[in-house]
């Protein structure tokens, strides 16, 4: 294609980009000047309604965050990016949807999402089919990366993190011997978690006295409580999501357990204090991101972030930010090759998606990286305590040493 090709093509999308509805109030009118169209779209797919949104919205926080971050740093070579967002709701559906959406009407270059892996295993293979690269922010499942070609992710997969959490239970009571399990058996994620928190129980030699099953629909959690104090365990580790992890914690601390909790990745946020709490008080969560890590664009992203939520950035933040980050880096490396103005989008897409598997970005989470297959490569975990103030109406994450 000559050059006037495809610059007409690059202007082509970079229009229809800009006409693509979005929810996220930004999006360019049919009046806007041509400059206020020349962003670089990247699509932000991530839960921002239902349950799932107790973790999603802390992915929009870190999205806009990176968004402001980087474009006040020249965005790519001058050009600012400019997320779009589509909702995503908590389904397979509706990311589904919003994948499409984005894919076809926003033109955009990329997607970051979807929150959940659940969601992931079933929209993953529409960018697949269109080749659009996709960066999970927080799926942490088995079996990610391998959907295919064009999808990575830049959250640690659950059989490096969830260890950790069990090692800090028995650091903290090295008595602990009897281990209740729960998981949400409509959830991937939590079947994969539970999977390595087992492994992990019988590695360390410790006895699994009970397992069992829940809904992340349900909010009773009678049953499947009294049963685990029943079994009489020294620690409780649950694999689920915020709404029902939070519940099934409330439900166990009210029955009596006394114990030691492991909460999964799925409760790995400050939007479960309102649902348990200070019955949320001394749970334990693997964490694959430090607001204390010492790096200057940690720094940055943590007094953003301070700034805005009053708060230390939660890990679903970070990873979104760093998400973020790998496109616009990657992006940047593309156009220093060839003026990403001068691509096609699916010839960009294509650059792009080879690009970021061979990068290295120190972002807020440390150095990461990505093997060929798009699984990432990160050095440092961390374990978290939850702390609750005496009343229940706030907590924080206390990092263990
Ligand atoms: N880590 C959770 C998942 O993969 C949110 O679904």
């Amino acid at each position: 294609m000559n050059t006037a090709a495809r610059t007409f093509s690059l202007l082509t999308w970079l229009l229809l980009a800009g006409c693509g509805q979005s929810n996220s109030g930004t999006t360019p009118t049919s009046n806007s000047s041509p400059a206020a169209l020349s962003k670089v779209p990247v699509g932000i797919a991530v839960a921002q309604t239902s349950n799932v949104a107790l973790l999603g919205q802390e992915e929009v926080a870190g999205a806009k965050i990176a968004e402001r971050y980087f474009n006040q740093r020249g965005g790519i070579n001058g050009t600012p990016i400019k997320l779009v967002f589509q909702d995503t709701g908590g389904d397979e559906a509706g990311t589904i949807n919003a994948f499409q959406t984005l894919i076809t009407k926003n033109k955009v270059v990329g997607i970051v999402g979807p929150t959940l892996s659940q969601q992931a295993f079933a929209a993953d293979p529409v960018a697949e089919r269109a080749k659009v690269p996709v960066l999970g922010p927080s799926n942490t499942a088995k079996g990610i990366p391998q959907i295919g070609e064009y999808v990575a992710r830049v959250s640690a997969p659950i059989s490096v993190v969830a260890p950790n959490a069990v090692e800090a239970a028995l650091k903290i009571n090295s008595k602990i011997k009897r281990v209740a399990v729960f998981y949400a058996q409509n959830d991937a994620f939590s079947k994969s978690e539970t999977e390595i928190f087992q492994q992990t129980v019988k590695q360390r030699g410790l006895e699994l006295v009970t397992v069992q099953k829940f809904q992340t629909t349900d909010t009773d959690f009678q049953t499947q409580a009294t049963n685990g104090i029943n079994a009489k365990p020294d620690l409780v580790i649950i694999s689920g999501l915020a709404a029902d992890g939070g519940n099934l914690v409330r439900q166990l601390r009210e029955l009596g357990y006394k114990g030691q909790i492991i909460g999964g990745n799925g409760l790995n946020t400050s939007n479960i204090f309102p649902v348990c709490k200070t019955l949320c008080d001394r749970i334990l969560i693997a964490q694959a991101y430090s607001p204390e890590y010492k790096s200057k664009i940690n720094t940055a992203f943590r007094s953003a972030y301070r700034d805005q939520y009053k708060k230390e950035p939660p890990q679903f933040s970070a990873q979104t930010f760093a998400a973020v980050q790998v496109f616009v880096e990657a992006l940047q490396q593309v156009n220093q090759k060839t003026k990403i103005n001068e691509l096609p989008l699916a010839e960009l897409r294509a650059k792009l998606n080879q690009q970021l598997l061979t990068g290295k970005y120190n972002t807020p989470l440390g150095e990461i990286s990505f093997t060929p297959e798009g699984e990432v490569v990160q050095k440092a975990f961390y374990v978290a305590q939850i702390k609750m103030d005496a009343d229940g109406s706030n907590g924080k994450f206390v990092f263990l040493k």
